[in-house]
């Protein structure tokens, strides 16, 4: 079977903005359909997003991109079978030609590469998890859910980007969703007495208008008890603090303390927040250019909680492997257009999985209807899904995939639960 036809065309994504998607059809008629999602903290060494400039939707339209599909990638892929992933996707990236694929646009090529993706597993009739898992014995991800957002997502008016909660205590995917729920409600009215609520974020999270960035974990914890869960037991903290999006060159500037640190103070502060809180996952604690602070904080609590490296190391095999090399993070984020590709994100994912890192399939701020990456943190066996927060239909769609894949005739064997968290405990 080959594909027929390509076609790209521009949607728009959750916060109102141009995005590209790309179709491909078979000669058996079956297709897939890839969308880009964009982010919003994006680490230095992404594949580049190519948005048009200009003043048209404030320089974000992507018709250079959708040119890039029509013109050299839809003809360089007509003919060929869309199960060859790896064959198509290096063919991809050897057309763009560049390192950061800035010549077609890394949102061109992932929308290419999971369309086809989709199409191969619509040709072998099989739902994308399952075509992934290729036979092997596969598990429901622990999700990571947004309760409060903040950072670039809720004009920085706290500075640690994501406040996410993992259902610790869970033993399926739709369990983790129910106590996900009563959690997220909890901390709304919460807030709502208390008077800092102010709306929801770009993931749906809760946008606080807190003092301190400890009066939104010590919510977190007020939210929990409210809901009737034990913290640190039924359900935990995680956090993203996406560090480079407020310090580079090892000095690091908290504008809601109105306190400027170096590596070894905010690193500090961290710990201390370990100590004190149920927290089991910590991402980007520091800048993306502080390997050498990132290496010593996973030194320093990278045995209790896990270290997650998103920023830093982009869904790029060649980077965990050095990370691997100095101790830095025992976690991997993996978000496929970061990486520009369906098998580099792959590549990613193996190389973390091989060093012993745990992984984390996740999307992006900018988002869509599109539920691939539910079916990629699950074929892949990924461990663990981060999708935002549990409001707005973009989000909302994941979570009820994963339900769904969870509750369908030959379902995967079992949730992940616990044990996907980093450090893993040896069996
Ligand atoms: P982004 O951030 O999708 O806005 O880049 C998400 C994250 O940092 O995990
Ligand atoms: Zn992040």
């Amino acid at each position: 079977m080959t594909i027929r036809q390509v076609h790209a065309r521009r949607i728009w994504d959750s916060r109102g903005r141009p995005t590209i998607e790309v179709e491909v059809v078979n000669t058996d008629g079956t297709l897939g359909l890839g969308i880009a999602p964009a982010g919003a903290s994006r680490g230095t060494r992404e594949a580049v997003e190519l948005r048009d400039g200009g003043t048209r939707f404030g320089g974000r339209d992507v018709q250079q991109a959708l040119r890039a599909v029509e013109r050299e990638i839809a003809p360089a892929l007509a003919g060929r079978d869309a199960a060859d992933q790896p064959g198509i996707d290096a063919m991809l990236v050897a057309l763009d030609g560049t390192p950061g694929k800035s010549r077609l646009g890394g949102n061109a090529l992932i929308a290419t590469s999971l369309a086809v993706l989709h199409a191969a597993a619509a040709q072998a009739r099989q739902p994308l998890w399952q075509y992934l898992a290729q036979g092997r014995p596969v598990q429901l991800p622990l999700p990571q859910v947004q309760i409060f957002g903040g950072g670039a997502h809720a004009g920085r008016r706290v500075d640690v980007q994501d406040f996410m909660v993992i259902a610790t205590g869970a033993r399926s995917f739709a369990q983790a969703m129910e106590m996900t729920a009563e959690v997220y409600r909890a901390a709304g009215e919460l807030m709502a007495q208390r008077g800092p609520l102010a709306g929801v974020a770009d993931e749906g999270g809760w946008w606080p208008s807190f003092a301190r960035n400890e009066d939104a974990l010590d919510a977190l914890v007020a939210a929990i008890e409210k809901a009737g869960y034990t913290p640190g037991e039924d359900v935990a903290i995680a956090l993203d603090i996406a560090a480079s999006e407020f310090g580079s060159g090892g000095r690091y500037r908290l504008a809601l303390e109105n306190q400027e640190l170096d590596s070894d103070g905010l690193s500090e502060r961290l710990v201390r927040w370990v100590e004190r809180y149920p927290i089991v996952s910590i991402e980007d604690p520091l800048a993306e250019d502080d390997e050498a602070g990132l290496a010593a904080f996973t030194r320093a609590v990278g045995h209790r909680v896990q270290v997650v490296g998103d920023d830093y190391l982009v869904t790029n095999a060649d980077r965990v492997r050095r990370a691997a090399g100095l101790g830095a993070c025992n976690c991997v984020l993996i978000k496929p257009n970061q990486a520009g590709t369906v098998t580099e994100t792959l590549a990613a994912l193996q190389a973390a999985q091989q060093h012993g890192y745990a992984t984390i399939v996740s999307a992006r701020s900018g988002e869509t209807e599109d539920v691939a990456i539910v079916h990629l943190a699950t074929g892949w066996n990924a461990g663990q899904l981060k999708v935002g927060s549990f409001a707005r239909s973009e989000r909302m769609a994941k979570w009820n995939e994963g339900i769904r894949i969870e509750s369908r005739a030959g379902a995967p064997a079992g949730f992940w639960g616990r044990r996907a968290l980093a450090p893993r405990t040896k069996a």
